[in-house]
């Protein structure tokens, strides 16, 4: 069949009025805001009220939004105790997926049967915003039991990004880092119909219920040609060492015809709008923390991948190395994607419940033409 799309690409399957991606200029808006203008400006949080309202909050509504969220930040003993099941060195991505699993189920419990589970508009909301404020806790303390320390109880009088390093790191971080994180978690909150929104977006479809949809979500994300490409870029940085032996390495790496993580998008093939904002605060970062040395390999891997390929660093090139000087552990990455992309995710749930229809394509068989069981006699009942 001519009329095939491998992996969608090229397809515009339904309409959003949340995030606009345009590779020619290349620019992403959120609600029509340029994503580097929000990341430099603006509180995580009111990056989500905008997601979630399609205006920036007042500050009135920002005060209050706040109070919210803060009432919502810790970690609630069953989440908990349902992570304390899994052994240490379970994947935090399948920690942070199992822990949103069992809020769901809690939050959920007693709503009866599967055709009340879809919930009102405004229940969708208030849960998107409780699993907004749950995420921190969630991550930081799956970081905190893998080194054998306790949960710390959330700061109220910190806002999103200080608050979720002080739960992670149990001390206050420099205004320096609070700055570079949260503009990381704007910058990862919205990308249009990526892998995981998609499937978040097919699960609601069904009218299943907005758990179960994030869930789906973290399990897209997981994979190293989405989300997990944040952690890869730091086992790579690992693997490769220092910036002089990056030609040897990348001679190797090329002819095994690995993907080289952290490089290439499916929509903008000219550079990703998102890396120069997160480059600027890795360069802050580097600054702060006296490692020339990332930098140096940072810019070695970058101008020889691209001078042979010409595919360019997407976000999840400097928010890696981000990450890593700033002290999470390289497992923890993804999770922090989650913690960010919720918000968008969640978005695109209320948006898809609001204009739902079941999304079903059609598939081209190629398999073995029909054929019979010989022998076979149909009965009279299954004619
Ligand atoms: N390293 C080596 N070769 C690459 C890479 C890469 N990172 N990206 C693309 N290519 C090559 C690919 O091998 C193919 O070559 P050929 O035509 O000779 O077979 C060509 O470029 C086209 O690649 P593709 O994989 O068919 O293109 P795509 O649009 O399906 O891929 C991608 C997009 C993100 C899956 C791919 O670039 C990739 O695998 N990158 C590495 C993983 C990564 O960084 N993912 C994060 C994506 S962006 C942020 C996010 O969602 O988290």
């Amino acid at each position: 069949m001519s009329d095939i799309k491998k992996g969608l690409a090229g397809v515009v399957a339904d309409e959003t009025s949340i995030s606009k991606v345009n590779p020619e200029t290349n620019s992403l808006l959120y609600r029509g805001y340029p994503v580097q203008e929000l990341a430099s400006t603006q509180p995580f949080e009111a990056v989500a009220y905008l997601l979630w309202h399609g205006e920036l909050p007042t500050d009135e509504q920002l005060a209050e939004f706040r109070v919210a969220e803060r009432a919502h930040r810790a970690l609630q003993p069953a989440v908990k105790a349902a992570i304390d099941q899994l052994p240490l060195d379970s994947h935090p991505m399948d920690e942070v997926r199992m822990a949103v699993d069992a809020i769901g189920a809690i939050e959920t419990a007693g709503s009866g049967n599967v055709l009340d589970a879809v919930g009102t508009p405004k229940e969708n909301l208030e849960r998107s915003l409780r699993l907004f404020a749950a995420l921190p806790a969630i991550v930081a303390y799956g970081q905190r039991r893998r080194r054998g320390l306790e949960p710390v109880d959330p700061r109220d009088d910190l806002d999103y990004a200080a608050n979720f390093l002080w739960l992670t790191f149990g001390e206050e971080a420099d205004p320096v880092v609070v700055e570079a994180f949260n503009r990381s978690m704007t910058l990862y909150a919205e990308h249009s119909f990526n892998a995981s929104t998609f499937t978040a977006r097919v699960i609601t479809s069904t009218l299943s219920d907005l758990y179960s949809a994030v869930v789906g979500a973290i399990g897209a994300l997981k994979g190293p040609l989405h989300g997990g490409a944040n952690e890869a870029v730091q086992h790579i940085f690992e693997e490769i060492g220092s910036a002089e032996k990056v030609a040897e390495w990348l001679d190797a790496a090329l002819a095994e015809k690995r993907k080289i993580m952290g490089f290439g998008h499916r929509v903008y093939k000219r550079g990703d709008s998102r890396v120069p904002t997160m480059k600027a605060s890795l360069d802050t970062l580097v600054e702060f923390y006296d490692r020339s040395d990332v930098a140096e390999l940072y810019a070695t891997l970058e101008s020889e991948f691209v001078g042979r390929k010409g595919i360019y660093p997407n976000l999840d090139y400097p928010s890696g190395p981000a990450y890593n000087l700033i002290g999470f552990d390289t497992l923890t990455f993804t999770p922090l994607f989650v913690a960010a992309r919720v918000t968008g995710w969640t978005a695109h749930i209320l948006e898809q419940q609001a204009s739902n229809a079941l999304i079903r394509p059609l598939s081209a068989y190629n398999g073995v033409d029909e054929r019979h069981i010989a022998g076979y006699v149909p009965d009279a009942a299954t004619l």
